[in-house]
């Protein structure tokens, strides 16, 4: 199965794509995280891409591009994967029609989640995850059972993004309309868009989305 998870920052696409990830045996591939590790690293592509992340502006195409082709012709890859954060322009989305047909594949769905705003940023001012697995939580939405520990891992660190703060989180947005949201007609033009209401508990948007993968309902 291969799926795209299209939202605007903070609607919940890493959240809902290692739900997918667990539940399908199928990759989570977020150009966000692949883009923050090639920063931690310290590599050519972490060096020209931190200083746009920092400004959360748009990486250019052609660095992550670059980085979903060879993402996707990884072993892990073969039965499927779920794109978290691309594409998010239009050149992106051609690049990845381009690099599927040439591969013989084709995408099973596009989800779009909506969620309003002032909901995004309240999300995203609250966000934080595990520093040792990476496990997402927010300050009010989705606290650890035990408070200061990771429910998955027992891990007792954690971090917050650098770009999630309000005056990145605007020009984030911003980048989304501009860029990222004629996606959301792209795909409805080629009859591959479905829309959920991200607005939703984060148990009730993955049973939205895991109708739709089962096909068993959604608009
Ligand atoms: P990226 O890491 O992809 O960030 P983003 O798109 O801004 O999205 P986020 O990760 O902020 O949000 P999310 O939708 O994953 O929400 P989450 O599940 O964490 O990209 C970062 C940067 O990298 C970009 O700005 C850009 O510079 C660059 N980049 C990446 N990909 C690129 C590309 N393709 N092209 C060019 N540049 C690229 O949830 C958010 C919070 O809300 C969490 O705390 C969670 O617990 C909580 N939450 C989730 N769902 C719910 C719910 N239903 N109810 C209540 N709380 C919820
Ligand atoms: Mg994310």
């Amino acid at each position: 199965m291969k799926l795209i998870l299209l939202g605007p920052p903070g609607a919940g696409k890493g959240t809902q794509a290692k739900e997918i990830s667990a539940k399908y045996s199928i990759p989570q591939l977020s150009t966000g995280d692949m883009l923050r590790a090639a920063v931690k690293a310290g590599s050519d592509v972490g060096k020209r891409a931190k200083a746009v992340m920092d400004k959360g502006g748009l990486v250019s195409d052609e660095i992550v591009i670059g980085i979903i082709e060879d993402r996707i012709a990884q072993k892990d890859c073969a039965t499927g994967f779920i794109l978290d954060g691309f594409p998010r322009t239009l050149g992106q989305a051609a690049a990845l029609d381009n690099l599927l047909s040439s591969k013989k594949l084709s995408l099973d769905h596009v989800i779009e989640m909506r969620v309003n705003d002032e909901e995004l940023v309240t999300r995203i001012a609250g966000r934080y995850t595990c520093a040792k697995c990476g496990q997402g939580y927010h300050d009010k939405f989705q606290k650890p059972v035990k408070a200061g520990t990771c429910d998955k891992c027992g891990g007792t660190e954690f971090a917050r993004r650098p770009d999630d703060n309000a005056e990145t989180v605007k020009t984030r947005l911003m980048a989304y309309y501009r860029e990222t949201s004629p996606l959301i007609g792209y795909y409805f033009a080629k009859n591959s868009l479905r829309s959920i209401d991200g607005m939703a508990e984060i148990g009730a948007v993955t049973k939205a989305i895991d109708g739709i993968l089962t096909g068993k309902k959604g608009k």
